[in-house]
C-alpha cells in the first residue's frame, strides 16, 4: 500500500488539467521562464505586492519580494507575485480609507480568481495592511503577511523628529510664530530619510504589531527597519513557511480566532497603539466570522498599562523600539493577560514565540510595575453624543481635560473649520470643545484622519496646547491630544452629532465612560426634525461605498462584505 493521496491542491484544478484547458492555463505562465515541471503539483503562492512609488512606504517592497521568492522557491513552492491597489496614506486624497474596502475586494477577487494555494501579502503604509488582511480572510487560505518595516528615524538639527508627530508639532510653531517657514521646509527630508513606513506608533507601526500579535506573521515582524538586512531574512523564512503553511493547511481562520483578536487588543494598549486599529479590527473580524464588539476594546483592555516609549505617547522612535527587543519583548511583559495557546503562522504558539524574549532597553520597553502610563488602552464612551459609541485614546491626551465640560464651538465640515479656525476674532477660549460634523464614513465620505483639529493661534500663542475636540472622523495614529473620535452614528447619518449647536454645553468624562450633550431631549427632537441629510455622491465607487458602509462602531466595512465566499473555484475561462 501506498502513502495515502494528498489532497489535489486548488492550483491543480488549473495546472493540472489536460487538452486545451491546461494548455491555456500553462501555456501563458511558461513565458515567464516557467519550466513545465513548475506546474507538478507544488504548491503555489501568490505574492500580493503593493509597492508603489505613490506610497513611498511601501517602496522597498518589491526588493522585499525576491526575497520572499527565494524562500519559496528552496521549500519547494511556486511564487507568483501580482500587484493590487496601492493606499499611499500621504498622497490619497480625499483619504485612503475611502478606499480600503475597495482594496480589500481587488484582494479577495485577485486571490479567488488565480491559482493559489497560499499567500504572502506585503503591507506596509497604514491602509495596506488592513485591507490585504481583510481581504484574504474572505478567502481564507493559509496566508502570512510582512510589513515592510518602518524608516530609519527622522533627525533634524540633532534632534530626533518622528513621522507625522514631528509634523503636527512643527506646524503648531509655525502657527504659534515661534518657527520659520524655510526652517520647516528644511525638516521635511530630515524626517524621512530613508525607505519605509512612519517611525512613530502610528497606524502603520500598530498594524505591524497587530499583524504578529495576531498570530498572522512570524515573530519581530513589527519592528524591524525597513532597510536592515534583518528584514530581509524575515522575508526570506516567511517565504519558506508559507509552503509548509500551504502543507499543513494552516488557514487564517484557524490563527484568527477570538482569542487572536483580543491578544491584539491587549497589545494595542501596551504599545499605545493608534485608534485607528479600532476600526481594522472590527472589520477584519467581521470578515473572518470572529463576533468582536467596539465595547471589546474597553473591557479587555482599557485597564492595561501602555510600556512603549513611543512618539506620539512618548519620546524614542520605532528604531529603537526594535533594538529595545520589539514586540515580543512587550507581549512577554503582558502575557498573564494574553492568551498564550493561540497558534500563529510560525506553526508554535504565542506563548512559545515569546517565553524567552529579552527586553534589552527598559527605558524604551518599560516593565509591567514601572508602565509609562496606567490604564492606557482605548475609553469608549457613550451617552446621548453617541449612543453606538466613541473612542478616546487617554494615554495621548491631557490627564487635566479627561473630565471636563466646555462651550461648544461647532464646525459643519473641515471645509468650515479651515476657513474659521485662524480668524482672531473665532469666539473661543482654552475652555471650549471644539465639535468637528461630517467626517464620517458617510460624510466625508471615507473618515478622513482630521480628528484633532489644529488649536486656534490665540490660544497657541499662550502656551494652550490642548483642547477636548469631538467629532465623527478618525485620527492619525501619530496625533495626540484630548481628542474624541468615531462618534457613531456620524452626523450625516443623523447622529446627535448633527445637533450640536455653538454654545451648547458638552460633558466629558472619561473615568465614567460618558459624552453628554447638555441639550433637552424636546430641544434634540426640534433639531432632529428640522435635519436634513447631506447629498450623496451619485456616482462610481464613491456612490457604492456612502450606500454600504456601515458605521464605525461596525468597522466602517461594506455591509456587503462581511463575512467571506471563500476559495471555491470558478468556472473555466476558456
Ligand atoms: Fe505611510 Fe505613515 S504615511 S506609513
Amino acid at each position: 500500500m501506498g502513502a495515502p493521496d494528498k489532497p489535489v491542491r486548488r492550483s491543480q484544478e488549473w495546472f493540472g488539467r489536460v487538452g486545451k484547458q491546461g494548455f491555456y492555463y500553462r501555456s501563458w505562465l511558461k513565458s515567464l521562464g516557467l519550466t513545465h515541471d513548475m506546474f507538478d503539483g507544488r504548491p503555489v503562492i501568490g505574492i500580493c505586492n503593493t509597492w508603489s512609488e505613490l506610497t513611498p512606504c511601501n517602496s522597498s517592497l518589491r526588493e522585499l519580494a525576491e526575497h520572499v521568492k527565494r524562500g519559496i522557491h528552496e521549500a519547494g513552492g511556486l511564487p507568483l507575485e501580482f500587484p493590487v491597489m496601492s493606499l499611499g496614506e500621504t498622497q490619497m486624497r480625499p483619504t485612503a480609507m475611502l478606499f480600503r474596502n475597495l482594496v480589500s475586494m481587488d484582494v479577495e477577487e485577485s486571490i479567488r480568481a488565480n491559482p493559489i494555494d497560499g499567500v504572502v501579502l506585503l503591507v506596509g503604509c497604514d491602509k495596506t495592511t488592513p485591507s490585504l488582511l481583510m481581504g484574504a480572510a474572505s478567502v481564507d487560505l493559509p496566508t502570512i503577511a510582512i510589513s515592510g518595516g518602518p524608516s530609519l528615524s527622522g533627525n533634524w538639527r540633532g534632534q530626533p523628529v518622528g513621522s507625522g508627530t514631528g509634523v503636527i508639532e512643527m506646524s503648531e510653531m509655525v502657527r504659534a510664530g515661534t518657527l520659520e517657514q524655510e526652517e520647516f521646509v528644511e525638516a521635511e527630508a530630515c524626517m524621512q530619510r530613508s525607505k519605509g513606513s512612519c517611525m512613530t506608533m502610528g497606524t502603520a507601526s500598530t498594524m505591524a504589531c497587530m499583524v504578529e500579535a495576531l498570530g498572522m506573521s512570524l515573530p519581530e515582524n513589527a519592528a524591524i527597519p525597513a532597510v536592515d538586512s534583518r528584514r530581509f531574512r524575515l522575508a526570506h523564512l516567511s517565504g519558506r513557511r508559507i509552503v509548509q503553511m500551504v502543507e499543513e493547511d494552516l488557514r487564517m481562520s484557524r490563527i484568527l480566532t477570538r482569542a487572536a483578536f483580543e491578544n491584539a487588543i491587549r497589545a494595542n494598549a501596551a504599545i499605545g497603539g493608534s485608534t485607528n486599529a479600532v476600526v481594522h479590527l472590527l472589520a477584519l473580524a467581521g470578515r473572518i466570522g470572529v463576533p468582536l464588539s467596539l465595547q471589546d476594546f474597553d473591557e479587555l483592555a482599557s485597564k492595561l498599562p501602555c510600556l512603549v516609549n513611543l512618539k506620539p505617547s512618548g519620546q524614542y522612535l520605532m528604531e529603537d523600539f526594535f533594538y529595545a527587543g520589539g514586540l515580543p519583548a512587550v507581549l512577554r511583559e503582558i502575557s498573564p493577560h494574553l492568551h498564550l495557546d493561540t497558534p500563529t503562522a510560525n506553526g508554535r504558539t504565542l506563548g512559545e514565540n515569546i517565553a524567552q524574549a529579552p527586553c534589552w532597553n527598559r527605558d524604551v520597553i518599560r516593565s509591567a510595575d514601572q508602565p509609562l502610563r496606567t490604564e492606557a488602552g482605548i475609553a469608549v464612551l457613550r451617552g446621548n453624543l453617541a449612543p453606538d459609541g466613541a473612542v478616546i485614546k487617554p494615554s495621548a491626551a491631557s490627564p487635566g481635560l479627561l473630565k471636563h465640560r466646555g462651550r461648544a464651538v461647532v464646525f459643519e465640515s473641515i471645509e468650515d473649520f479651515k476657513a474659521r479656525i485662524d480668524d482672531e476674532a473665532l469666539d473661543i477660549d482654552e475652555t471650549c470643545v471644539m465639535v468637528l460634523q461630517n467626517c464620517g464614513p458617510r460624510g466625508y465620505p471615507g473618515m478622513a484622519e482630521v480628528g484633532n483639529m489644529p488649536l486656534p493661534p490665540k490660544l497657541l500663542r499662550r502656551g494652550i496646547t490642548d483642547l477636548v475636540r469631538i467629532s465623527d472622523a478618525r485620527m492619525s495614529g501619530t496625533a495626540y491630544g484630548t481628542v474624541v473620535l468615531h462618534v457613531s452614528p456620524e452626523a450625516a447619518a443623523g447622529g446627535t452629532l448633527a445637533l450640536v449647536r455653538n454654545g451648547d454645553f458638552i460633558e466629558l468624562d472619561v473615568p465614567s465612560r460618558r459624552l453628554h450633550l447638555d441639550v433637552s431631549d424636546d430641544e434634540l427632537a426640534r433639531r432632529r426634525a428640522e435635519w436634513r441629510e447631506p447629498p450623496r455622491p451619485t456616482r462610481g465607487w464613491a456612490k457604492i461605498y456612502v450606500d454600504h458602509v456601515q458605521q464605525a462602531h461596525l468597522g466602517a466595512d461594506l455591509d456587503v462584505l462581511v463575512g467571506g465566499s471563500g476559495d471555491g473555484v470558478g468556472r473555466d475561462s476558456h
